[in-house]
C-alpha cells in the first residue's frame, strides 16, 4: 500500500494512542521514520519526481519529518513522566480505609414500620413541624384548658404558633388533602417541654390514620396486633388494649405488649372522634374510622435492646458505626 506524507502525521497520533511502553515507542519510531520507514522510502523515491516539481516535494518532506519527530518527542516525555509517577508510587503503603455511613436506627426503625404498613395500603405523608393551634389542637378537638396547651408543656412560636406535640396534627392535613377513605401513615419529629432519662425534649412519632365505610375497633385491633407481630416478627408477643383518653379519639385505648415477663405501653390509638371528622368535612355517617400514635425511639429501644433513650441524640460515633451492616428489614 502507498502511504501519502500527508497522511502520515495522522497514522502516527493514531497508533501513538494505545502505545505505553518505551519499546513499543520505538518500533513505531522506526517504522515511521527509520532507515526501512514510510518516510525514508518517500525520500528515496525523490528521485523519480518530475524534476520542476522535486523541490517543493522534497520540502514537503522535510516538513512531515519535523512534524513526526515533533510527535515523538511529546509521547517520549509523556511517557517519561508517567514512568516517574509510577516509579515514586509506593505500592506498599496501606489503604486509605473508607468510612462508611450508617443508618439511623431511628430511620431504620421506620423504614420498617412504613414496610409493615405500606403493605396493608398505608401511604406515608407529611406534615410541618411548626404548627398552628388550630392543627395541633382545636381541630383535633384538644379543648382549650387542655394541659397540652400549657406553655409549660408546649414550645411557643407566639400565641399562634408553636412545635408540634404529636404527629396527629398530619391527620387533618391528611384528610383535608385527600377525600375518604385514605390509609395514612406520618412519621416525624415532635417536640414537648421534657428532659430526663426516658423524655427528650425532641423525639419521633408514627402517627396512623384509617377512614373507611364501617371501620370499627376490630379493624385497630387486627392492624395493630398484626403490625406488632410483624415488627417482633413473632406471633407469640401478647398484647393488650386498655381504656384511655385522648380527645380525639373515641373510644379510646393503650396498647401495651408483654415484653420479659411485664407489660409495656407502646402506643395509643382509638376511633376518629366524630368532632374530628366534622372538622375537616368527612361525613361522621358515612365514615368512620381509627387513629394510633407510636413513639419511634421506645420501638427503637426494644428492637436493638438499647437501655438509655439519649444514646439516640448523642451522635456518638460508636454507638451508630454499630448499625452499619444492619439490614432494612
Ligand atoms: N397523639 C397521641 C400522643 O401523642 C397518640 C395518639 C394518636 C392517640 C392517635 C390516639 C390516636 O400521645
Amino acid at each position: 500500500m502507498k502511504i501519502n506524507h500527508t497522511d502520515l502525521a495522522a497514522l502516527l497520533k493514531k497508533e501513538l494512542q494505545t502505545c505505553n511502553k518505551e519499546h513499543d515507542l520505538l518500533q513505531i519510531k522506526s517504522k515511521f521514520i527509520g532507515k526501512k520507514g514510510y518516510l525514508t522510502n518517500l525520500f528515496s523515491s525523490l528521485k523519480d519526481i518530475d524534476p520542476d516539481k522535486r523541490k517543493e516535494y522534497g520540502a514537503e518532506l522535510n516538513q512531515t519529518k519535523n512534524i513526526l519527530n515533533e510527535i515523538i518527542n511529546e509521547k517520549v516525555s509523556e511517557l517519561k513522566t508517567k514512568n516517574e509517577i509510577i516509579s515514586q508510587l509506593d505500592l506498599d503503603t496501606p489503604a486509605k480505609h473508607h468510612h462508611f455511613g450508617a443508618h439511623h436506627p431511628i430511620s431504620l426503625v421506620i423504614k420498617r414500620i412504613e414496610k409493615i404498613f405500606s403493605s396493608l395500603g398505608f401511604e406515608t405523608h407529611d406534615g410541618p413541624e411548626i404548627e398552628t393551634e388550630r392543627y395541633n389542637f382545636e381541630y383535633l378537638n384538644i379543648a382549650d384548658n387542655h394541659p397540652a396547651r400549657d406553655m409549660h408543656d408546649t414550645f411557643y412560636f407566639d400565641s399562634n404558633h408553636l412545635l408540634r406535640t404529636h404527629t396527629s396534627s398530619v391527620q387533618i392535613h391528611a384528610m383535608e388533602k385527600s377525600t375518604a377513605p385514605l390509609r395514612v401513615l406520618a412519621p416525624g419529629r415532635v417536640y414537648r417541654c421534657d428532659s430526663d432519662p426516658t423524655h427528650s425534649p425532641m423525639f419521633h412519632q408514627i402517627e396512623g390514620l384509617c377512614v373507611d365505610k364501617e371501620i370499627n375497633f376490630r379493624n385497630l385491633k387486627w392492624v395493630l396486633n398484626d403490625f406488632i407481630h410483624k415488627f417482633f416478627d413473632s406471633k407469640n408477643i401478647k398484647t393488650r388494649f386498655r381504656p384511655s383518653y385522648f380527645p380525639f379519639t373515641e373510644p379510646s385505648a393503650e396498647m401495651d405488649i408483654m415484653f420479659n415477663g411485664k407489660w409495656l405501653e407502646v402506643l395509643g390509638c382509638g376511633m376518629i372522634h366524630p368532632n374530628v371528622l366534622k372538622n375537616v368535612n368527612i361525613n361522621p355517617n358515612h365514615f368512620s374510622g381509627f387513629a394510633f400514635g407510636l413513639g419511634i425511639e421506645r420501638f427503637a429501644m426494644l428492637a436493638y435492646k438499647i437501655p438509655d433513650l439519649r444514646v439516640f441524640f448523642d451522635n456518638d460515633i460508636n454507638f451508630l458505626e454499630q448499625f452499619e451492616n444492619l439490614r432494612e428489614t
